[in-house]
């Protein structure tokens, strides 16, 4: 048995792993140096997506405050910004409108996230989601979703949003305890969050999802179930449940260093997790994804999806994250370099890399793990026999340790593995590479040299 193999090898005790991997995007991408970037992005713009499923994400990039959990957090919100960046913003977009890139293929979903795109103001919302409609070539029925929290998000802005087009809804709920909540920074307490959602849905307009973290400081597992009766007895279409990820640049990794906070243990967050499990499914939601259920078919959750099967994606804002091609890049997190290169007419790249000849395995495996079934048979490799004869250790061991359903090539995680899903991802990737002779011929010939 290769030592390879036994590196990932999971435990049958209470915890299948030590610790829960972090899935690490750009881990395998190998940079493009900065003199390089114009020229590489005017290749990518001529560069047409033929076949290729398409995205838009768009970022605002203010908070009215920094939430003691969140690595997301980049700007204070202030009122006055809201017309200078949507400005901006909207100059970045018509800019992109003509090119092959933009124009060769249908959108299938555009997200509004952030940062905080609820406090944008309600006419700068519709300028916004007007210019998304109006320049990129969104299918017929494109996910147009727009992420917010109750702060700041009001009626004008709601029917703005609806008016314009958008129709779905994101809202960071993280939990529904008062006390949880105001401890983190969120000032709105759990009923106003209850009639909150309970009011975008009555609309009857949009789809409507909710955020909710488990594993807060103070959210024992008292509260958790009561978050979790809460949100199973709304009338909302979807929700996410996610566990709390400890980020070295958050408030709350400080306070945890200062002992002024404690956090729950890696047992009771898996608790907290399958019970999570269970009762989704017992009331009768259907799990997309390792993290978001749908109660209603309203619900597609197509670009989380999309976006995990490793679709081209349009990137627009601070912050933004994109790629296509292969090619991935970040628009400039610094809110001062990016209005001053907009201004100047140019895109506000500040990061580009360029994938691997593995990079659609590893699409493969991710979109695969996320939604909780992957057949290690189809992956996109010369020699896929190969691959199955070596890693079938691995495979019975998972089986074991109570991550799969069954021992085959087809691996359907349990409720157990789906906790420990970024763990097995980070196993495949790793190892597929070491394992199989080759990947299957691109398809396409690289933009990137
Ligand atoms: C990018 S944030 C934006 C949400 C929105 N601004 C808000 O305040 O509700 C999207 C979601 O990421 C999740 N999130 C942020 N930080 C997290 C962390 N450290 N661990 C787990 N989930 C986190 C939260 O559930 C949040 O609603
Ligand atoms: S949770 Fe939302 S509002 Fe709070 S810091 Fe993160 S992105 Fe900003």
């Amino acid at each position: 048995m290769s030592a390879e193999l036994s590196a990932w090898f999971a435990e049958s005790g209470e915890l299948a792993f030590a610790k829960r991997a972090l899935v690490m995007p750009w881990r395998h991408r190998t940079p493009i140096i900065e003199t390089e970037h114009p020229a590489a992005w005017r290749r990518l713009q001529a560069a047409p997506r033929y076949g290729r499923k398409g995205l838009a994400y768009v970022h605002v990039p203010f908070c009215a405050n920094h939430c003691l959990f969140c690595g997301f957090y980049q700007n204070r919100w202030q009122e006055e910004a809201s017309r200078p960046y949507t400005d901006r913003l909207i100059a970045e977009i018509e800019r992109e409108t003509d090119t092959p890139l933009v124009h060769s293929a249908p959108i299938h979903a555009v997200y509004l996230g952030g940062g905080t795109p609820s406090a944008l103001a309600a006419n700068d919302l519709a300028r916004l989601i007007t210019a998304l409609r109006t320049h990129l070539p969104l299918a017929p029925d494109a996910e147009i979703t727009v992420e917010g929290r109750i702060r700041h998000f009001d009626d004008a802005r709601i029917d703005a949003c609806l008016d314009a087009g958008a129709n779905r809804f994101s809202i960071g709920v993280q939990s529904f305890d008062t006390q949880v909540r105001q401890r983190l920074g969120r000032q709105a307490r759990g009923e106003q969050a209850i009639a909150f959602l309970e009011g975008l849905a009555r609309r009857d307009r949009a789809t409507v999802v909710c955020d909710l973290i488990f594993g807060l400081p103070d959210q024992d597992d008292a509260v958790w179930q009561r978050d979790l009766d809460t949100v199973r007895g709304l009338p909302i279409d979807g929700v996410d449940l996610y566990a709390l990820n400890l980020l070295p640049t958050t408030p709350l990794f400080k306070a945890v260093e200062l002992q002024r906070r404690s956090l729950s243990t890696p047992q009771e967050r898996q608790r907290m997790y399958l019970a999570g499990v269970a009762q989704m499914r017992d009331a009768g939601w259907a799990q997309l994804s390792n993290s978001h259920w749908a109660r209603a078919t309203r619900e597609r959750n197509l670009y989380n999806q999309l976006i995990k099967d490793g679709a081209d994606c349009l990137a627009f804002g601070s912050g933004a994250g994109g790629s296509a091609h292969g090619v991935s890049y970040v628009v400039g997190g610094e809110l001062a370099s990016y209005e001053a290169q907009i201004d100047a007419g140019l895109k506000p790249i500040s990061n580009m890399a360029t994938s691997d000849a593995w990079q659609r395995t590893r699409d493969t495996v991710t979109g695969g793990i996320e939604g909780g079934r992957l057949d290690l048979a189809t992956l996109p490799l010369a020699d896929v026999a190969a691959l199955l004869v070596r890693i079938e250790p691995l495979i019975a061991n998972w089986h074991e340790a109570g991550l799969l359903l069954d021992a085959g090539p087809v691996l359907r995680l349990s409720p157990r593995g789906r906790f420990w899903a970024n763990n097995l991802h980070s196993a495949l990737n790793e190892l597929i590479p070491q394992l199989a002779a080759a990947p299957a011929a691109e398809p396409a010939e690289s933009i990137a040299a």
